[in-house]
């Protein structure tokens, strides 16, 4: 029977987050780390998953029963996706669905968002049914909300269009930016972050200081602006500068940890133009914007100060059909 396989893209948050669930603007880009999806038709009324990367070795599900009883938290976003895209289009036949992933789910590159958007994209090409990019984005962001409640959708759209984008929560826009040749280094914390607490905490804190958070989103999205500019003209002092600039406001927030603050430190120490945190903080990753010489001394300080560098390539292409067999 037709299998197909498709990838999507991990991703990481350069600026804006937090502010961005709240509509403001945030920028993101595409990372060549993928999640891998295989997905075809089994002949039985159910769907069979394995996603060893997050140690489940086996599920089963009838398809009558999808979204409904106990699921287990690695097989969620699937199963939410499945149904959903079957209530859409009226099918019902049962799959095999197999996930793999380049990355350790730990980084917070967006693994859920990345396997949720290739499974779409796969149940489209085995149905021949055409979505368009838009028509994906609403299926997966409404799938996401299903399972975490919250969140702005900018995951799901690096996962489909790739690139490094400008977006805006509600994906009331969506624009590529050039980031060609960002000289940036990743570093992992070695801490999970847990984004819809995150997101719930920054929430909690606009409900009893709200003139004070909405201040802080204000001047998340100025930054975000500025930061567009300095991406497209590669001023990178300038993009150095707005970095830190958005990470003290991230601190504001309350959403570092100290071991971010830690490796952003040490990489400024170490000579970065700018540093902060990616995603929605609490661990995870960091991120430090080097000049032309600081790649090794930076590098070498975040893992001094307890970091992972992970190399990643940039901007690179959305959700793809890798194989039809
Ligand atoms: O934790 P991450 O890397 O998935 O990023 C979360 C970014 C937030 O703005 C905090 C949430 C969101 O959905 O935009």
């Amino acid at each position: 029977m037709e299998r197909i396989s498709t990838s999507a893209p991990g991703k990481l948050m350069l600026f804006g987050e937090h502010a961005v669930v709240y509509g403001y603007p945030c920028i993101v880009t595409a990372v060549d780390q993928r999640m891998r999806v295989i997905v075809g038709f089994n002949g039985r009324g159910a769907i069979g998953v394995r996603a060893p990367q997050v140690g489940l070795d086996r599920y089963h599900k009838r398809i009558a029963d999808l979204g409904k009883q106990e699921v287990p938290k690695p097989v969620q976003f699937i199963e939410v996706l499945v149904k959903n895209f079957y209530e859409q289009y009226e099918v019902d036949r049962g799959l095999d669905i197999l996930t793999e992933s380049d990355f350790s789910v730990n980084f917070g590159f967006g693994s859920s968002a990345a396997v949720t958007t290739a499974l779409a994209f796969g149940l489209s090409k085995l149905y021949s049914i055409q979505m368009s990019k838009k028509g994906l984005f609403d299926l997966c962001y409404k799938s996401v909300l299903e399972v975490q409640g919250v969140g702005s959708g900018f995951d799901i759209a690096a996962a489909i269009y790739g690139e490094t984008l400008y977006f805006i929560g509600g994906r009331k826009e969506i624009k590529p930016l050039d980031s060609d040749g960002l000289p940036l280094i990743v570093g992992y914390t070695g801490v999970k972050a847990d984004t819809p607490t995150l997101v719930r905490q920054v929430a909690e804190l606009r409900r009893r200081r709200k003139a004070k958070v909405n201040k802080i989103f204000a001047e998340i999205a100025e930054i975000v602006e500025t930061a567009r500019g300095a991406l497209t003209e590669k001023n990178y002092v300038l993009l150095g500068r707005a970095m830190d600039r958005n990470q003290k406001l991230l601190s504001d927030l309350g959403v570092s940890s100290k071991e971010l603050d830690r490796l952003i430190a040490a990489a400024r120490r170490a000579g970065a133009l700018g540093a902060k945190l990616s995603g929605a903080g609490g661990g995870d990753c960091m991120v430090a914007l080097r000049s032309a010489q600081g790649k090794l001394a930076i590098g070498k300080a975040i893992e001094e100060a307890g970091g992972e560098v992970i190399d990643v390539e940039l901007g690179t292409e959305g959700v793809r059909l890798e194989k039809r067999a």
